[in-house]
């Protein structure tokens, strides 16, 4: 059975209560899950404590050397051992890691300006497919690790973008986005039920998708290379992927055609 990749919004954490309910009955009933977590709220709030300015460019974290070890603690630590606890509360069975674990997401420098951000050009599903098989919901932090000039180090990584690689690596049966939002806008304000790959080129290519949209609509255009459907539903629904999983309805399709 191929896996179903779920991303979970950080912009709906704490209102996620069904969404793990949601996740322990679907592996129950032994759909093989791999959740990928956000928490770009969570760490900017710690940031806060600690007086560390922060700021974004294009929807990603723009990371100096200070930034990385809070993002990195907060959501490979906190984020991610916090959802494995409530996974485990509801009597699923889920491991946390993150992209830097088990070899899984290796890195490069996406771009100079955004610092220790990550572009991920290799993916080795091998320990995902060792967890899968032995009944576990692997719950990955998007934290990856790269070289940068002569080190080997921890890089920030967009949680998007990670589900988008992890989906297309293990030829996902399909990548949902859990978001705080019914799903993709046009211009006019129009939630579009269906788009296919060509529509979303145009809408990041005409501005239409911004901010944290952006990211998510290259990484369902990464996954859908092997992947033969995304979605983009609102995550703050209850039962928003048991519904998904029933029926599909609501939220923003996108296939190849
Ligand atoms: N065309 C669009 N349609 C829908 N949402 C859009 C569009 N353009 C920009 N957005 C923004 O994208 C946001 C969703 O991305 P965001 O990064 O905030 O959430 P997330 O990815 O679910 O959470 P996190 O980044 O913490 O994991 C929406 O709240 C909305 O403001
Ligand atoms: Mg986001």
């Amino acid at each position: 059975m191929k896996p179903i990749v779920v991303k979970l919004g950080g912009s709906t954490l704490g209102n996620h209560d069904t969404t793990l309910e949601d996740l322990v009955k679907l592996q129950k009933l032994g759909v093989p899950l791999i959740v990928v977590h956000g928490g770009a709220q969570v760490v900017s709030g710690w940031l806060a404590k600690l007086g560390v300015s922060t700021s974004f460019t294009n929807g990603l974290r723009v990371t100096d050397a200070q930034t990385l070890k809070v993002v990195a603690g907060v959501l490979a630590g906190l984020v991610n051992k916090e959802l494995v606890v409530a996974i485990q509360a509801l009597k699923g069975k889920a491991v946390g890691l993150c992209g830097a674990d088990g070899n899984l997401l290796w890195a490069t420098i996406k771009s100079p300006e955004l610092g220790y951000v990550g572009k991920i050009v290799k993916v080795d599903p091998t320990l995902l497919r060792v967890l899968l098989e032995s009944g576990y919901m692997p719950v990955i932090a998007p934290v990856s690790f790269g070289s940068v000039g002569d080190r080997v180090m921890l890089l920030n990584i967009n949680g998007d973008a990670a589900a988008g690689e992890i989906a297309a690596a293990l030829n996902a049966d399909r990548l949902i986005f859990l978001t705080d939002v019914d799903g993709i806008y046009n211009d006019s304000g129009k939630m579009l039920s269906r788009i296919n790959v060509a529509d979303a080129k145009e809408m990041l290519a005409a501005g239409i998708a911004s901010g944290g949209m952006v990211p998510k609509i290259e990484a369902c255009l990464k996954a859908l290379t092997t992947v033969p459907i995304a979605r983009i539903i609102n995550g703050k629904r209850p039962h928003a992927l048991l519904n998904e999983m029933k029926n599909g309805a609501g939220g923003t399709t996108i296939a190849p055609e």
